[in-house]
């Protein structure tokens, strides 16, 4: 397979790509870039933090599970290209430089290029910007102060420059990523469904915050993949008065900024999914096709009573989305099948999703606990409640909403609704939590629902004796 990126702010032509060779390995063993570093190699600790730009937006990524492919036609700056071509620091730099930021230095290549993303987009909330970049030595209080410190400066020239690269020098079309059979970079959602339907055995690859571990830390050997990176009209977002549209390919953060004013608690909750960088790269498709009963969009879906759209070859089918999760590892989807998008109907805003994980930041959920209740003259008329860790797959608490529904919105049918959850869950105990503490917060999760709807605030952030 051939691709074509710019690099630093020179074209880069590659033939005959291993389309599972990683950004990081390239640049490290291949171009001798060493300055973008190994950590963890899995996305948790930002040490191989690059920016990436494609038309009119700069992001901060992982190289170590960005595969090349996934990079044809975007324009890639490593820590050897934030400084300026008369070797100028970047504004970052120098405040890291002036406000000593930096001890043994291993991470702070990648907290300068998260800072030099976050500057280019005039980001001033630095704690979200930088909570996928690990310092164990320096601390962040002066790594901050360094952020705050540039933020007044202008975006440097060779910086601005990444968004007309990106459009102008790339050789864009047909040519492009066509070296190899079958296509493994289609455009277009019929392009995929024609290229997955002759290739059903092939594996699909969306942001690869899950498939780029498997190359990384399982050595698996994936042959053929396709690449959805390019299939632009799967990232449409599309809202009508009657339902919100989402494309396979939206990233977490455009989820995160169009859930805001609809459905803040949700936004809230992804704002908590994994970091900025991998945010950027994980897709609300990939969250629900890769099955997983930890993922936190499907039981926030399910809760809003989402339907999920899939289709192969021509043939496009409709499913409520908890259909679509069988049993562990077991979904209702056929060879050469995918998904396409996910929607649910416009609705009053009833949602809250608790996000219970040991960290704050940069965490799976032990437990996601996601409630849709609406209560109509001191009654509840309809109760939609799902949980994501309490069982082998993202499932509705249907024995929890029989005992709401119809009942009075009341403390006393709280309570008396809170025994069902044993009817709905047997949860398992792993490293995350233990199935009584699982159940247990089930349950207070519910009763939070309630306080938070009587007026009551609650803050996780905020430790109360
Ligand atoms: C550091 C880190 C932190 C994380 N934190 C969280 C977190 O807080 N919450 C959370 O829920 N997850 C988290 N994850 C898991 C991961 O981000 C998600 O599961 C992600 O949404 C997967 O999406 P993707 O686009 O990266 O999928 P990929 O890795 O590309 O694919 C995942 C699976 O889905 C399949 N697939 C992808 N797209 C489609 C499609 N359109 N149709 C059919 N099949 C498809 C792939 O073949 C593969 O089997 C984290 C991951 C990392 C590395
Ligand atoms: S090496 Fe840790 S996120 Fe990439
Ligand atoms: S400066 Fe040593 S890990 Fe951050």
């Amino acid at each position: 397979m051939n691709i074509t990126f710019l690099l630093n702010g020179e074209t880069v032509e590659l033939a005959d790509v291993n389309p599972t060779a990683t950004l990081l390995d390239w640049l490290r063993e291949d171009r001798g870039l060493t300055g973008t570093k190994e950590g963890c190699n899995e996305g948790d600790c930002g040490a191989c933090t690059v920016m990436v730009t494609d038309e009119g937006s700069s992001k901060a990524l992982n190289a170590c599970i960005l595969f090349l492919p996934q990079l044809h036609g975007k324009a890639i700056r490593t820590i050897e290209g934030a400084n300026g071509p008369d070797q100028q620091a970047h504004p970052v730099q120098q405040a890291m430089i002036d406000l000593h930021g930096s001890q043994c230095g291993f991470c702070t290549p990648g907290f300068v290029m998260s800072m030099v993303a976050g500057h280019t987009n005039g980001v001033t909330d630095h704690d979200t910007q930088l909570a996928g970049n690990l310092c164990r030595c320096t601390g962040y209080a002066p790594i901050i102060r360094a952020a705050q410190a540039a933020e007044s400066q202008p975006v440097p020239a060779w910086v601005k420059d990444d968004q007309s690269f990106s459009c102008s020098k790339i050789p864009r079309g047909e040519a492009a990523g066509r070296g190899a059979e079958p296509p493994l970079l289609p455009t277009s959602s019929d392009e995929l469904a024609a290229i997955y339907a002759q290739n059903p055995n092939a594996t699909l690859i969306a942001g690869a915050t899950d498939v780029g571990l498997w190359v990384t830390k399982q050595l698996r050997d994936l042959d053929p993949v396709i690449f959805l990176s390019r299939c632009d009209d799967l990232k449409n977002i599309t809202i009508t008065n009657d339902e919100i549209h989402i494309g396979a390919m939206v990233d977490m953060n455009r989820m995160c900024d169009t859930l805001t004013d609809l459905h803040p608690s949700y936004a809230e909750m992804i704002r908590r999914y994994a970091s900025v960088q991998v945010r950027h790269a994980a897709t609300v498709g990939g969250n629900i096709a890769n099955g997983s009963p930890i993922g936190d969009n499907p039981p926030a879906l399910i809760a809003l009573g989402a339907t999920l759209h899939l289709r192969k070859g021509d043939t496009r089918r409709q499913i409520p989305l908890e259909d679509f999760f069988i049993d562990y590892g077991k979904q209702d989807r056929s060879p050469g099948e995918f998904v396409e998008a996910v929607s649910f109907p416009r609705q009053p805003d009833r949602l809250k999703t608790y996000k219970l994980s040991k960290r704050f930041d940069q965490d799976i959920s032990a437990v996601c606990g996601c409630f849709n209740i609406t209560v109509t003259h001191d009654t509840v008329t309809r109760a939609r409640i799902a949980f994501g860790g309490m069982a082998g797959t993202p499932k509705r608490a249907t024995h929890v909403e029989a005992a709401l529904i119809g009942k009075p919105w009341t403390a006393a049918t709280i309570q008396a609704a809170l025994p069902a959850f044993a009817d709905d869950y047997l949860p398992l105990t792993d490293m995350r939590a233990s199935a009584t503490y699982r159940l247990e917060t089930a349950k207070a999760m519910l009763e939070r629902y309630f306080l938070e709807d009587q007026g009551e605030v609650t803050d996780v952030l905020k430790v109360t004796a």
